[in-house]
């Protein structure tokens, strides 16, 4: 759709008369953009809280939209282009972690003071960073019931847990690309979890092999690189989150009824994609 023709179709992006002579505010919709910060009570950190929830709430978005776009270009055998979209998605990673800091100084106290104006609402479901986690590999069915209550998002979570991971698609692309990969990996159910194979390891010493003899396989090289950042990247922001539960809430029950902090720190360890870990313990 050409510019012209959008505006044309679209309606007006605000009724506040302002707007139209600020082009700025127009464009980014600020006056609805900030209409959006609610929060329920006085203590100044709810705000902090409250932007920061949607900022990284963005922020999965933009993350998602790369994975699609870098699991799309894998199976159309465009690694390159894989690439790029994992590219952009790590400097949405960098941002995601690095929105810890604007709640560095948040106290147990001031925590509990807005508690109550979240109730029972969780992170646990955030569908766009359960997108990522999909994407990632991640596969478990209770991610999926978390969602009973809401069928609409349910299902879509569903397609993208059926759905091939990043790594699923880069198997493939290896396997037509002549590595040895075998069929299983490659044609299976993709809504269970990869667990790691010996045999992928190989096809990935492989593909660096390949890539220190043959400049021209180097493209799957960076790929595997690629995938491995985005996976380290992953796992610091999940590490920042439990630090700030440790240092904000301590080792509280969460709003969801876990176990809080003690239930986030079985994930921290997680090693996703892990047959690229794996390719790190034995040689290269
Ligand atoms: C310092 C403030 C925060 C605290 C104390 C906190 C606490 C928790 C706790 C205890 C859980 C475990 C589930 C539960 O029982 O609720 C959780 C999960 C989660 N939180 Fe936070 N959280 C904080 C900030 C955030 C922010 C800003 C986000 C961004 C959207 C976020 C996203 C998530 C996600 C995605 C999960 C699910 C993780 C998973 O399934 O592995 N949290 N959080």
């Amino acid at each position: 759709v050409k510019i012209a023709d959008a505006q044309q179709a679209a309606p007006p992006r605000t009724d506040r008369p302002d707007d139209a002579r600020n082009e700025y505010a127009d464009y980014a919709q600020l006056n609805t953009l900030l209409t959006l910060q609610r929060p329920g009570t006085d203590e100044p950190a709810e705000l902090s809280f409250l932007v920061v929830t949607q900022i990284m709430e963005l922020y999965f978005t933009l993350l998602r939209r790369d994975w699609e776009l870098a699991r799309a270009a894998m199976a159309a055998d465009r690694p390159r282009e894989a690439v790029t979209a994992l590219r952009r998605g790590h400097g949405t990673q960098e941002a995601l972690t690095g929105a810890w800091e604007a709640l560095r100084t948040l106290t147990p106290p001031q925590f509990d003071a807005f508690r109550e104006s979240f109730g029972v609402a969780s992170g646990i479901q955030s569908y766009q960073y359960r997108h990522a986690e999909f994407l990632l590999g991640a596969r478990h069915p209770r991610a999926l019931a978390v969602h009973d209550r809401t069928p609409a998002i349910q299902a879509e979570l569903r397609a993208q847990y059926e759905a091939p991971s990043l790594y699923d698609a880069a198997l493939g692309l290896l396997r037509r690309r002549g590595l040895v990969v075998p069929d299983e990996l490659v044609e299976r159910d993709f809504g269970v979890q990869h667990e790691g194979d010996d045999r992928a390891v190989e096809a990935w010493r492989e593909v660096y092999h390949g890539a220190d003899r043959d400049l021209a396989g180097r493209d799957l090289a960076d790929l595997a690189d690629a995938l491995f950042d985005a996976a380290e990247r992953h796992l610091c922001w999940k590490q920042r989150h439990l630090v700030a539960v440790w240092r904000s809430m301590g080792d509280k029950p969460g709003s969801a009824g876990t176990s809080g902090a003690q239930w986030l720190e079985r994930g921290v360890h997680r090693k996703y994609f892990p047959d690229l870990w794996t390719l790190r313990d034995s040689g290269w």
